[in-house]
């Protein structure tokens, strides 16, 4: 173990590089992990003291993510690229559980985050490891939020932002914040998987830091939504956690996370696992059921930011599933935009990827996998702003193949008070 506490090691051959370098896969092409000393960190911290952190007021305390630094990326106070992230609402939602075929579901939305997404709990500390490693050039290639959470860090950090985006198939919520965040915007003619390919490749011959989750400084910070779930529980245990899968980082991040929490005895026993993909992106929904590598696919469906046919992280997403016993499931669109409807019409709103999560749980309640009685915790990863067009598209009727069963369309009235009020006496 180096003297920093971490040490980067490969998923595949195990061999074990220094923590801090910029490196994202190993010789042999495997991704790496970080490994964590885990008995100094339990020397030097312990669940009261994140509990504390929680109300400070110090800047990294204050953020969801670094009060857990000893667990992500230990470093000196000053040195993190932050906007205090995380520090998102779990929200009780009857209305929506009982959508779902469950007693009561929790949502955790991390669409509340800064920039709108639970990229950024990840992309803070992909940022602040670009800082330490003085990297002033960063890049990724993204279905959106990826693109919208760098393009806002590398601003406050001053770097230069470089995004990869498939042209036509970014959501423009997304697409207006790396533009307006100042990101050099490249639109590649492909989809995401073409622009994942040559970001890498771009990163490999220039001096510039790669910050897509093949970088394990990313799936470090997004552990955090894990940690947070936790805190927000008071240390229990849920039953099962559920989240939408695109890339595969974030549900192997959590996954990590919560390994390394019960590693530690700071939890008694694991959640279970349910990952939602697609039914146009369902890579690791196919390998799931097959027990056989993933298979790269053409990805197609309306939630844009799980239209990916050949994920990074998938080796880390079944070790997590596997320790977790966990699930894969997969919905149509139409489910989507169904489960879409209930979670917007709640009050609380996300966007189409993040409506796979509820609607892979009614799925897997109705096929008896998920018992209703018992604790889920269902993600929510990005907020409903940022595919406005999907929104209006389905309440107006506008959107190919969906039938809208909740359309809320907007009434045009004549500017004339007793034909409005005769409008409203109808409605
Ligand atoms: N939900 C949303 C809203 C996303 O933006 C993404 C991924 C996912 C779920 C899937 O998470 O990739 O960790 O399995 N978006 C990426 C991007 C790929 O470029 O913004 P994952």
């Amino acid at each position: 173990m180096s003297k920093l506490g971490f040490e980067l090691v490969c998923v595949d051959c195990r061999t074990a590089y220094p923590g801090l370098e910029p490196r994202y896969r190993c010789d042999c092409g495997g991704t790496l992990d970080v490994v964590h000393d885990l008995k100094a960190v339990a020397a030097a911290v312990d669940r009261d003291t994140f509990d504390r952190r929680r109300g400070g007021s110090a800047a990294l305390d204050r953020s969801g993510v670094w009060r857990f630094r000893e667990l992500i990326l230990p470093l000196e106070d000053d040195r993190a690229v932050t906007r205090g992230e995380g520090n998102t609402q779990l929200y009780d939602t009857p209305a929506v559980a009982e959508y779902a075929g469950m007693k009561r579901l929790l949502l955790k939305h991390e669409g509340e985050n800064p920039t709108g997404s639970f990229k950024d709990r990840g992309m803070t500390a992909g940022t602040t490891a670009a800082r330490l490693l003085n990297m002033n050039r960063v890049a990724c290639a993204s279905t959106g939020n990826t693109s919208a959470s760098m393009a806002s860090y590398a601003s406050i950090a001053g770097m230069r932002a470089f995004v990869f985006i498939p042209e036509g198939n970014i959501a423009l919520g997304k697409l207006s914040q790396a533009l307006a965040y100042g990101a050099r915007t490249l639109q590649l003619a492909g989809d995401f998987d073409a622009a994942m390919r040559i970001v890498e490749q771009v990163c490999g011959r220039e001096d510039i830091y790669l910050l897509n989750s093949v970088n394990p400084f990313r799936i470090e910070g997004q552990k955090a939504i894990g940690f947070e779930l936790l805190q927000d529980l008071e240390w229990h245990v849920p039953d099962w956690i559920v989240l939408p899968g695109g890339n595969l980082g974030n549900n192997s991040a959590i996954a990590k996370g919560l390994m390394e929490l019960h590693e530690l005895g700071w939890i008694d026993r694991l959640p279970r696992l349910a990952v939602i993909q697609a039914d146009g992106a369902n890579p690791l929904y196919t390998a799931f059921r097959t027990g056989r590598p993933v298979e790269p696919v053409i990805a197609d469906t309306i939630a844009t930011a799980i239209r990916i046919g050949d994920p990074v992280s998938w080796k880390k997403s079944l070790r997590g599933i596997a320790a977790m016993n966990g699930v894969v499931e997969q919905v149509s669109d139409q489910e989507i935009l169904d489960a879409k409807a209930q979670v917007d019409g709640a009050g609380i709103g996300a966007e189409p990827a993040s409506c796979a999560t509820v609607a892979g749980l009614r799925k897997l309640v109705a096929n008896g996998t998920i018992d209703p009685e018992s604790m889920v915790c269902g993600i929510l990863t990005g907020h409903l702003l940022k595919d406005p067009d999907v929104v209006v598209g389905y309440h107006t009727g506008g959107l190919d193949g969906i039938d809208a069963h909740h359309a809320n369309a907007p009434i045009s009235v004549p500017d004339d008070l007793d034909a409005i009020l005769a409008e409203l006496r109808r409605i």
